[in-house]
C-alpha cells in the first residue's frame, strides 16, 4: 500500500540548479498517493519549466500572486488550506531569509505567512551561503516556530565547491515527508521532562561557573516529544534559543534550582535528562561582588558538589518515571564511560556524545550518538540534533508502548 494515499502537498520550487530534483520528488510522491499541487516561483522557473512540472503532478501550476485566474480560480489562502504539508524544496537561502523575516512579496512567500499547515524545508545553496551566520540564524528562527528542515547533504557543489550545501536526496526528502504526514500522536496523554542547557552557579552577584552548552539539543528533545502528543515540561538553564512551541517550558539558573523544577514537574512517564548540569557549585558564594585587591593573591573557590538530578530522580522509589534517559558527554573512552554512568546513575537508556574538542558537540547543531541500554546498544549515524531528538522521540514511544 502507498504510503501517502489521500495525502496533499504542496511543493514550493524556489530558484536553484537543485530544483531538477523536485521533478523526481513530484514523481516519488504521486507514486505514493499523494496529490501534489506546485507553485514555482521566478527562481524556480529558470531551472524547471512550469509545463514539465505540470505533466509531472497533472496539477495546475501556480505562478502569481497577482494572476487574476490563479485568484479567482483558487485562492492563495485555499492553496495552503488545500494542503496537508508545505515542501520547499529547494528552498534558497533567499527564501529562507524572507520566511524568517515574514515578507511576503511573491505568492510562495504569501502562502508561507499565511498557512497554518506544518511546513518542511529541503535548503540548497551554495555552502559560505549556508554556513553564514544569517542563513544560519534564519533557520534557527524558523527551526524554533516548528519548521522542519531535511538537508543539506555535504558533498561536491553545482558551484564547483566541496561542503555542506546540496539538496537533500529525493529519498531522504520523501522519509521526511512521510515521517511529517504520518505522524502520530504516539505519546498521546503522555507526561515528559527535558531537561536542556547549562546550569550558571553564582561565584557572587555578577560571576557565576557554567559551561558551553547551547540547549540545542535539550530543546529538540522537548519539542520532537510534544509532535508526537506528549505533554511537555522543559526545565531549562540559561539559553539564548528560543522556547520550543508547544511546550511548558521552566527556566531556572543553578543546579539546585534544577532539581527543584523537575520535581515539581513529576509524575511523568519519561524524563530525558540532556541538561550539561555543574558537578560543583561555590560552597560559599559571596553576597557582594568579590574585588580586586592590589598585591592580594587570586581567591581560590572553594566548591560543593551539587545534587545529580538524575539519579535522584532515577532511584526515586516512588514516582519514578518508567522510562529514565540519561545522556553523557564524554571526552575519551565514550562508550565505556558512558556505560559504566548508566549504571552508576541509575537510569534504563544513556546517550553518549563525544564532547571533546574539534566535535562542536556543545553549542553545534549536529552530534553523533549510542544509544545504551541495559542489554541494547545502537550505534546512530551523524544527523543533526534534531534528527537525533526524532529518533529518540520514536524509541521512547515504542518503549512507554511496549511497558503499557
Ligand atoms: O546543549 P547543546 O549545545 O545542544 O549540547 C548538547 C549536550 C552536549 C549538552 C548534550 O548532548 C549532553 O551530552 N548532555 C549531558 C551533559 C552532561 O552534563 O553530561 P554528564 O556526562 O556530565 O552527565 C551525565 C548525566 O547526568 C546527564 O544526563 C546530566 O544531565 C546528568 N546530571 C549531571 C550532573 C548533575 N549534577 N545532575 C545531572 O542530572
Amino acid at each position: 500500500m502507498p504510503l501517502l494515499v489521500g495525502r496533499r502537498v504542496l511543493l514550493i520550487i524556489t530558484g536553484g540548479i537543485a530544483a531538477y530534483k523536485s521533478l523526481e520528488l513530484i514523481r516519488r510522491l504521486r507514486e505514493q498517493g499523494a496529490r501534489v499541487r506546485c507553485i514555482l516561483t521566478r527562481g524556480g522557473e529558470q531551472f524547471v519549466t512550469p509545463l514539465s512540472v505540470a505533466a509531472l503532478s497533472e496539477e495546475k501550476v501556480f505562478q502569481d500572486i497577482f494572476s487574476l485566474t490563479d485568484e479567482s480560480e483558487m485562492g492563495h489562502i485555499r492553496l495552503s488550506r488545500e494542503a496537508d504539508l508545505l515542501v520547499v524544496a529547494p528552498a534558497s537561502a533567499n527564501v529562507l531569509a524572507r520566511m524568517a523575516a515574514g515578507i511576503a512579496d511573491d505568492l510562495a512567500t504569501t502562502v508561507l505567512l499565511a498557512t497554518d499547515k506544518p511546513v518542511l524545508v529541503a535548503p540548497a545553496m551554495n555552502v559560505r551561503m549556508w554556513e553564514h551566520p544569517a542563513t544560519r540564524a534564519n533557520m534557527a528562527t524558523l527551526a524554533a516556530r516548528g519548521v522542519r528542515r531535511v538537508g543539506p547533504a555535504a558533498g561536491d557543489l553545482a558551484c564547483g565547491e566541496t561542503g555542506a550545501g546540496r539538496m537533500a536526496e529525493v529519498a531522504d526528502i520523501l522519509a521526511a515527508i512521510a515521517d511529517m504526514l504520518a505522524a502520530k500522536a504516539l505519546l498521546a496523554g503522555r507526561r515528559a521532562l527535558v531537561t536542556s542547557g547549562p546550569t550558571h552557579e553564582p561565584i557572587d552577584p555578577v560571576r557565576f561557573i557554567a559551561n558551553r552548552s547551547s540547549g540545542k539539543q535539550g530543546h529538540a528533545i522537548a519539542a520532537a516529544l510534544a509532535r508526537l502528543g506528549a505533554e511537555v515540561t522543559l526545565v531549562s538553564g540559561p539559553v539564548a534559543i528560543p522556547d520550543p512551541p508547544g511546550v511548558r517550558t521552566v527556566r531556572v539558573e543553578s543546579a539546585t534550582d534544577m532539581l527543584a523544577a523537575c520535581q515539581a514537574a513529576l509524575p511523568a512517564d519519561v524524563a530525558v535528562f540532556a541538561a550539561a548540569v555543574a558537578d560543583w557549585r561555590v560552597a560559599e558564594p559571596a553576597a557582594q561582588k568579590r574585588k580586586k585587591q592590589e598585591g592580594a593573591p587570586p581567591p581560590t573557590l572553594s566548591l560543593a558538589p551539587n545534587p545529580d538530578i538524575l539519579a535522584t530522580v532515577a532511584r526515586l522509589e516512588t514516582g519514578r518515571p518508567t522510562l529514565v534517559v540519561g545522556f553523557a558527554a564524554e571526552t575519551e573512552n565514550v562508550l565505556d564511560n558512558a556505560r559504566a554512568k548508566r549504571r552508576r546513575k541509575g537510569c534504563d537508556w544513556i546517550v553518549a556524545n563525544d564532547v571533546s574538542t574539534g566535535t562542536g558537540t556543545f553549542g553545534g547543531d549536529d552530534n553523533t550518538v549510542h544509544l545504551i541500554g541495559a542489554d541494547e546498544e545502537e550505534a546512530w549515524p551523524p544527523m543533526t540534533k534534531e534528527a537525533v531528538a526524532e529518533r529518540l522521540a520514536e524509541r521512547i514511544a515504542l518503549r512507554l508502548e511496549a511497558r503499557r
